[in-house]
């Protein structure tokens, strides 16, 4: 017999950034290796609806999930591999993210720099393949080991086969189908350091920092992302409610021509160019509008609020008409970037 934790009617207020109201009917953590295996063998793993629950920055309870609810919860990192320019490190899906990074540098490796301070666990990374001033998270990752529930076996997915996108994966598009269990990730002892994204070498100035390692860096995304984002320790909230649209390269010439303030930058595609979502939904009035406790965050554009007792039905009611402003003085879709539970974007029953 494993340790696996099982509970019955969950409340997961505290388990979502957010926080909002939900309830799982059954909710079950995994802590060690013989309760995943007991989780791996238990019926509903394979069959029916399924959240896997890391720390709850990336989506939005617009409902309660449908059916169980999982924690992945192992917490173990190891360096499998290491020569003078490179090592592979392996970290289960429960470590905090934050903590990795911290831990990769302090073990003198670089690459996860960049990506300082983005909350949740260490298997939510590749789901939308996080990204930050300049870097995603695909770039590093070798393999990701996850229970395919279609196949009932434990598989390894190299980079090429996770398929990263900007905030996509195969394993946002093929939704309940992936488990993630562990993350491996091949990291060098030294590599150029990404210091173009705005705002990162006047932070490094600021520190007095002329020659800088890749822990200055961290040091200064972190203070750039304390500084720029609401915290959700105070406020509830899951970063970006939107992806920045992308689009073709003549639409985002032709509204720039219209626009001349509107940010674009380019895409991972040569054809496609980035939009400021932001930008868009400030000039739409939006900034620092408030509904009851649902508002948009007077600090960035593009983050929803939860001012106290919000209800997800109400944020996504906001979400809803942010977008639909958007789209009609820029002729711009707006897709969210959290996953929604309970409901569909329009609102209606999912
Ligand atoms: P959750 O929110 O619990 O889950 C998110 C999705 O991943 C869900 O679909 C869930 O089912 C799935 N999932 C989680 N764990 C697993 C697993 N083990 N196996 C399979 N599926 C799983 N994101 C960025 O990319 N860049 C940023 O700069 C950034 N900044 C943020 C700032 C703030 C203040 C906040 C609140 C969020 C921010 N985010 C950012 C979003 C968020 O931090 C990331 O998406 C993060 O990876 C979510 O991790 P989580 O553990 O909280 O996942
Ligand atoms: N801007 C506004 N109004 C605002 C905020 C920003 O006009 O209220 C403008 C800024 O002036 C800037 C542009 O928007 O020109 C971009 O702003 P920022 O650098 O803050 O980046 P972002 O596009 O809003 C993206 C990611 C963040 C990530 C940062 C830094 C998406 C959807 N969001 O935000 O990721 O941390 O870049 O790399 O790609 C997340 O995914 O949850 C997230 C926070």
């Amino acid at each position: 017999m494993g340790t696996l934790r099982l509970l019955e009617n969950a409340p997961l207020v505290t388990r979502n950034t957010f926080r909002v109201p939900a309830t799982a009917s059954l909710f079950a953590e995994a802590r060690d290796r013989a309760a995943l295996d007991e989780l791996f063998g238990y019926a509903s793993l394979r069959n029916g609806p399924l959240l896997v629950l890391g720390e709850g920055s990336n989506l939005l309870f617009a409902g309660d999930p449908p059916g169980l609810v999982v924690s992945i919860a192992l917490r173990g990192i190891t360096i499998l591999e290491r020569d003078d320019d490179r090592a592979l490190v392996r970290a289960d899906a429960g470590v905090n993210w934050n903590d990795l990074v911290h831990w990769t540098l302090g073990h003198g490796l670089e690459g996860l720099e960049n990506l300082a301070l983005i909350p949740g666990n260490v298997g939510a990374a590749p789901i939308q393949n996080i990204g930050a001033y300049g870097s995603e998270v695909g770039e590093f990752i070798e393999t990701v080991e996850a229970f395919d529930r279609d196949s009932g076996e434990l598989r390894r997915l190299g980079r090429a086969a996770c398929a990263f996108g900007y905030r996509d994966s195969v394993f946002k598009r093929e939704g309940e189908r992936w488990v993630v269990v562990a993350v491996e990730f091949r990291l060098p002892s030294r590599h150029e350091l990404r210091l173009d994204y705005a705002g990162i070498r006047e932070e490094l100035a600021a520190m007095s920092i002329d020659t800088p390692r890749a822990s200055h860096v961290a040091e200064a995304v972190t203070r750039l992302r304390t500084r720029k984002l609401p915290n959700p320790a105070v406020i509830g909230n899951a970063g970006s409610f939107f992806k920045n649209p992308q689009v073709a390269a003549d639409v985002a010439t032709a509204l720039k021509a219209e626009h001349a303030a509107l940010p674009i930058f380019p895409a991972n595609n040569p054809a496609l160019r980035k939009l400021s979502a932001a930008w868009m939904i400030e000039n739409c009035g939006w900034k620092g509008h408030r509904d009851g406790d649902a508002g948009v965050s007077a600090q960035h554009a593009l983050v929803l609020v939860n001012h106290g007792h919000a209800t997800g039905a109400q944020l996504l009611d906001l979400a809803h008409r942010v977008a639909t402003s958007v789209r009609e003085r820029f002729g711009v879709m707006l897709e969210p970037e959290p996953r929604i539970i309970g409901a569909r974007f329009d609102g209606s029953p999912a």
